[in-house]
Formats: structure tokens, C-alpha cells, sequence
């Protein structure tokens, strides 16, 4: 979901946009547009690949003298990356100009009305249907473009920060968001437009800032009015003075990507089952699983492929999808499976995970399991990334550009793909109650309200960060579905502190690890009251006895634990199969605090990469 740049002024827009895109670039994309009316004619030019494909690309409209235009950064939802899906979009008639950023979750029905109706469709993306339906609207009801964006986007189902031109009314852009930002930019007989405020600070600090579902018309010389898209009522333009530099806003005013990415579980989970889980009508699907489901339920086993913390959402998969649908599941590290001549049988349905869709282990093992004749199913975050191309099929998490090499947010979406798929399975094969299949819909469908929640606890893990930071090793322990928690949470400490931490099955305790307890050594404990709460309490008191340091995971109103713990961080109550989407936040906290202030390069940790693409 990744750049625009609007301009509409005085000067040339062509260096101000590219320049424009370039400062979003940090957002992670795949293709690059612009589009520039010079008077007479539309100028496009868009590519897959860089921003400085498209100056290649684009030399000939470099001196255009035109000063309305429109670029485009695409972070992939339907459609590869490729030179014919990049924005901009264009309307049948060559009239109308989209640029987009998120997803419409109902094109597919609009698409085949818009068939129907004889228009035609060059891309494969979301994009182009909304700019068509656009077009039927503005062409049927004989409307301005203000007005048929308006009645186009009640019809529309999805997430959306778009900017619309009409080169019959080439005076103005129309704008409009729900669900994806944008910003306006007001200068001295000029307007930007963009996803934030970072091609537009060096013109101008004053800024408004478009809330979900308002729109407006961007027009030289007239008042701002903004608009809610519902009923067209107005609303007061809040012009904004900025006073953030240019390196805050392109982390959103958060002091590193880590902790904005952490911040965007909340959006990105329901951003990831968006248009495939409707728990009220019991609906969860995914085009990848519906088009397969007879290999999944005829399935002896299903094997988890993955590196990582990707390897970890695997292990939480095994728990979800044995117990949701009793499919034997093995999880696999992808760099140990493509080298052991593992055993592979024609029914086995191999699942890799993969938030790059890079990784040269997990490709490898892909590519191993198809040779033995399974079917592969990808769950990637990248559209088109080699893995996603590889595999037979897949469903995409739907996470955003991950630019922090600790992965946060692609845990939570990797695991929010993986809980839909053991559900639609579960319910194929009737391995799951009406009621609980329901209830594990009702309760998916809230957790992004749950993990927003389980966020409020960042101020007690920036406490327990400060009195831990400086600790030379860690220990984090958890059961069940949070033995996987636990491993990625020493995973997270590890990678972004340096501090030496390692993940154990909680009972595993007195058969070594324990020998390690002292009071230098802080143990995390994942303990929510779900799963085996009893037991752990027991480990608890295991490690108290032998002047363990506890910082305990509880869920919220917890009263044994927090008699027991040094330190405790509250959660809100969840099912135990669906708690690693919650208990991972405290944790993810916790190893950023301790980072940070230990002074670490929290974005990019010595010697990582955050694809690794070779052996
Ligand atoms: C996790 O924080 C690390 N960045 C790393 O373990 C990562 O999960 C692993 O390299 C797998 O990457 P992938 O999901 O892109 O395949
Ligand atoms: N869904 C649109 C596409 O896939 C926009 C993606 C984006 O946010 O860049 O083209």
C-alpha cells in the first residue's frame, strides 16, 4: 500500500512528483508511475521496478511544462508487478486518470458488471475496475468527477488513498481515502498531495490530513472543501503547521520502522482478512484454498517449509491445524529439509512461508518438494517475489512493505493466513463444532481491537526494558501454542539487542535449562489463563525457587502469576489458539525497548539482511 504524489500549481510537477516518490521509496514498493497533463494531452509513463526506471523511462515528458501531475509507488495486491499493472490507470474512454493505494476488496463483481456493460480491461489489478466504475458512473448519471467518485466509492468494498483526474476538467484532482493515508499539502497557490508528509515538507509545513471515508476536490484558486463520502456532509479543513523532520515522517513519527510495523498489526491483520473471513455468515476463504481444497483434505500430511520467525508462525500453524482439523503437521527448518533427501510423498501438501518470498533456503526446499511430486502452497507478503511464482498456489498476508529486518507484523499476518486455512479446512471436514467454528471466526475477526489492546502495554515493557537491558542472557518460556511465542521472542531479543536469549517448551525446564536459573538470569513466561495455566504457574514457582528474575505474560486481571512474577504485563483474554496473535506484542516491545536502549541499529541489526537470498 505504498506512494502517491499529487501537484497542482505554478511550477513544473515532474521534478517535484519524482522527487516526490523518491522520498517514499523507504515504503518498499515494486513499480513506479507518473502521469502529467501538459494542456493538451495526458503524458504517462510507469514501469515496473524503481523510481529511477521511471526517469528512465519517462526522459521525453522530463521537460514537460506541465504543472498538474500524479505519481505512484505500487506496493502489489492483484496483479504481478509488471509494466501494465504499475499505476497510473486510465478509463476506457482515455478520459480518466487513478492512481491507488490499498485494495478493492469487491472488484471481482464490479469487473464482471463492468464487462457486462462492454468495457475492457488491460491490467489484472483492482486499480483499473474502480477507475471504470468511475467512468459508468460519471457517464450514466452525468455527473462531474467529484460527484461520480463519490457515488463510485459507495459501492466500493476495500481500503483505498486515491487520486482521480479528468482531462475533460483538467483544473482539478480528486482525492479521497478509507483505510490508507493522505495527506494534503497547502501551499501558496499550490496543493501536494501524498501519502505523508515527505514530498511535500520542503515546500510547505502546512498539512491536512484526510480521515477515513472523507474525499475532496483539489483545486487551484478555490477553498479546500472536504467532504464525507456517506452523504457529502462537509467538514472543517484542519490545516496541521508540521513541525516533524523529514526522517520522522517517513517512519510515521515513530522513531524506527520496528516500531511503526509493531504499531500496524492492528491494520494489517484486518487488512490480511479483508474480503476472506465474514465471521457473522461463517464465511472464511481464500482463492488459493478454495481452488485446491481437495488436495488439503485429502492431505496425509502437511509440511511446513520456512526460515525464521517465518519458521516459527509455522510452529504455531502445526498447533492451530492439528488441532482445528487432526491433518498430521511437520514443520521443517527450509535450509535443514532441502539437504536431509527428506521423504516426500505425492499427497503431501507442503506449505512454505516466506515474508520476502526470497529466501533462498525456503526457494530451495520449494523446488525440492515439487520435484517429489507435492503440491506447494505459498503464504508470502511480497506479490510476483520468486517464492510466490514458485509455489502452485498461495494466499498473500497482506502486511505491507516490512522494512524493519526484525519481522513483526508478518509474524501476526503470516499466522492471521494460517488460522484462516485451518478453519476453512475444519470446516470442510467437520473436525470443528458449528459453535466453535463460529466462535474462532467471531474471535479472528476482533483481534485486531485485541492486539490494538495488548499495544497499551508499551509503557510497562519500556519499564521492565530499563531494569533487564543491560542482562547477559535471556530465557523465554512458554507451552503449547506459546512454546512457538516463546522461541520467537528470544528470536526478536536475539537479532535487534544482541543479547544471547533462547525459546523453551516451558516443562523442558528441569531437563537442563534450569541449571542455568540464578537472579542475573530474567525469564519471560508466557502465561495467559488459556492452555496450560496450572502448569505454568508450577514452572513459575520452579524458577522463583531458585532466584529466577520472572517477567510473566498474563492475561489481564491475573492474580496468581502476579503474586509470583517480579514483573508482569497484561494482555487482553483471548481463546489459547488464537493468543500467539496477542502474546507476541509485549514481547515484540520488550526487545525494542531493551534495543534501543542499549543503543542497537534497531532497522538494521549488525549482520543481518532482511532477505536472505543465499545460502
Ligand atoms: C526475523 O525477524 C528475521 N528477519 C529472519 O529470521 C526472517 O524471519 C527469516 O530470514 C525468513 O525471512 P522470510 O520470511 O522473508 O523468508
Ligand atoms: N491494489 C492495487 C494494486 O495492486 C494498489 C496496490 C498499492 O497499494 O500499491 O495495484
Amino acid at each position: 500500500m505504498c506512494g502517491i504524489v499529487g501537484y497542482i500549481g505554478y511550477r513544473e510537477a515532474y521534478p517535484i512528483i519524482i522527487k516526490g516518490l523518491k522520498r517514499l521509496e523507504y515504503r518498499g514498493y515494486d513499480s513506479a508511475g507518473i502521469m502529467l497533463y501538459n494542456g493538451k494531452n495526458l503524458q504517462i509513463a510507469k514501469t515496473k521496478g524503481k523510481v529511477s526506471d521511471l526517469e528512465s523511462k519517462s526522459s521525453d515528458i522530463a521537460q514537460s511544462a506541465a504543472t498538474i501531475g500524479m505519481g505512484h509507488t505500487r506496493w502489489a495486491t492483484h496483479g504481478v508487478p509488471n509494466d501494465i499493472n504499475s499505476h497510473p490507470h486510465v478509463s476506457n474512454s482515455g478520459n480518466l486518470v487513478i492512481i491507488h493505494n490499498g485494495i478493492i476488496e469487491n472488484y471481482e463483481p464490479l469487473k464482471k458488471e463492468l464487462l457486462n456493460r462492454g468495457y475492457t480491461f488491460s491490467s489484472d489489478t483492482d486499480t483499473e475496475v474502480l477507475i471504470n466504475l468511475i467512468e459508468e458512473v460519471k457517464k450514466n448519471e452525468k455527473l462531474k468527477l467529484g460527484k461520480a467518485v463519490q457515488v463510485a466509492l459507495n459501492q466500493v468494498v476495500g481500503a483505498y488513498a486515491i487520486c482521480v483526474f479528468d482531462k475533460e476538467n483538467p483544473d482539478e484532482i480528486v482525492v479521497a481515502r478509507l483505510g490508507s493515508p493522505l495527506a494534503i499539502g497547502v501551499g501558496e497557490n499550490e496543493f501536494f498531495i501524498a501519502s505523508d508528509a515527505s514530498p511535500f515538507i520542503e515546500y510547505t509545513s502546512n498539512a491536512i490530513y484526510l480521515e477515513d471515508e472523507e474525499m475532496a476536490i483539489v483545486r487551484l484558486h478555490k477553498p479546500l472543501k472536504i467532504r464525507k463520502i456517506k452523504d457529502d456532509s462537509l467538514v472543517d479543513p484542519y490545516i496541521q503547521e508540521l513541525q516533524m523532520n523529514l526522517e520522522q515522517i517517513e517512519k510515521g513519527g515513530y522513531d524506527h520502522f520496528m516500531l511503526k510495523e509493531i504499531y500496524e498489526q492492528p491494520n494489517v491483520i484486518k487488512d490480511t482478512y479483508r474480503g476472506r473471513l465474514h465471521a457473522n455468515s461463517g464465511i472464511v476463504q481464500m482463492a488459493g484454498v478454495e481452488d485446491n481444497l481437495e488436495k488439503f483434505l485429502h492431505a496425509q500430511r502437511i509440511l511446513i517449509v520456512a526460515c525464521g520467525t517465518s519458521w516459527h508462525a509455522g510452529l504455531v500453524a502445526e498447533y492451530i491445524i492439528e488441532e482445528f482439523t487432526r491433518i498430521p503437521v511437520e514443520v521443517e527448518y527450509a535450509s535443514e529439509f532441502r539437504y536431509r533427501n527428506p521423504i516426500i510423498n505425492p499427497n503431501d501438501v507442503v506449505i512454505a512461508i516466506s515474508q520476502s518470498g526470497e529466501t533462498a533456503d525456503t526457494l530451495a526446499a520449494i523446488k525440492l518438494a515439487k520435484e517429489k511430486g507435492a503440491f506447494v502452497f505459498g503464504v508470502c507478503n511480497v506479490v510476483g517475489s520468486s517464492i510466490s511464482r514458485e509455489t502452485h498456489a498461495g494466499a498473500y498476508t497482506h502486511a505491507g512493505p516490512e522494512i524493519g529486518v526484525a519481522s513483526t507484523k508478518a509474524f501476526t499476518t503470516q499466522i492471521t493466513v494460517l488460522t484462516m486455512i485451518a478453519l476453512r479446512l475444519a470446516k470442510a471436514k467437520g473436525t470443528l463444532s458449528n459453535s466453535d467454528f463460529y466462535r474462532y471466526l467471531q474471535e479472528l475477526e476482533v483481534i485486531p481491537e485485541k492486539v490494538h489492546e495488548a499495544l497499551e502495554s508499551n509503557e510497562k515493557a519500556k519499564e521492565i526494558a530499563a531494569k533487564f537491558k543491560d542482562a547477559p542472557n535471556c530465557l523465554y518460556l512458554g507451552r503449547g501454542y506459546n512454546f512457538p511465542v516463546a522461541l520467537e521472542g528470544a528470536l526478536k531479543l536475539k537479532e535487534i539487542s544482541y543479547i544471547h536469549a533462547e525459546g523453551y517448551p516451558a516443562a523442558e525446564m528441569k531437563h537442563g535449562p534450569i541449571a542455568l536459573i540464578d537472579e542475573q538470569m530474567p525469564v519471560v513466561v508466557i502465561a495467559p489463563k488459556q492452555g496450560h495455566y496450572d502448569k505454568v504457574v508450577s514452572n513459575i514457582q520452579e524458577i522463583k525457587s531458585r532466584s529466577g528474575k520472572i517477567i510473566a505474560v498474563v492475561t489481564k486481571g491475573d492474580v496468581q502469576v502476579k503474586e509470583l512474577a517480579d514483573h508482569v504485563i497484561e494482555i487482553p483474554e483471548t481463546s489459547d489458539a488464537l493468543s500467539p496473535l496477542i502474546t507476541t506484542i509485549p514481547l515484540q516491545l520488550l526487545s525494542y525497548h531493551i534495543a534501543v536502549m542499549r543503543g542497537c541499529n534497531v532497522d538494521q541489526p549488525r549482520n543481518l539482511a532482511k532477505s536472505v537470498t543465499v545460502e
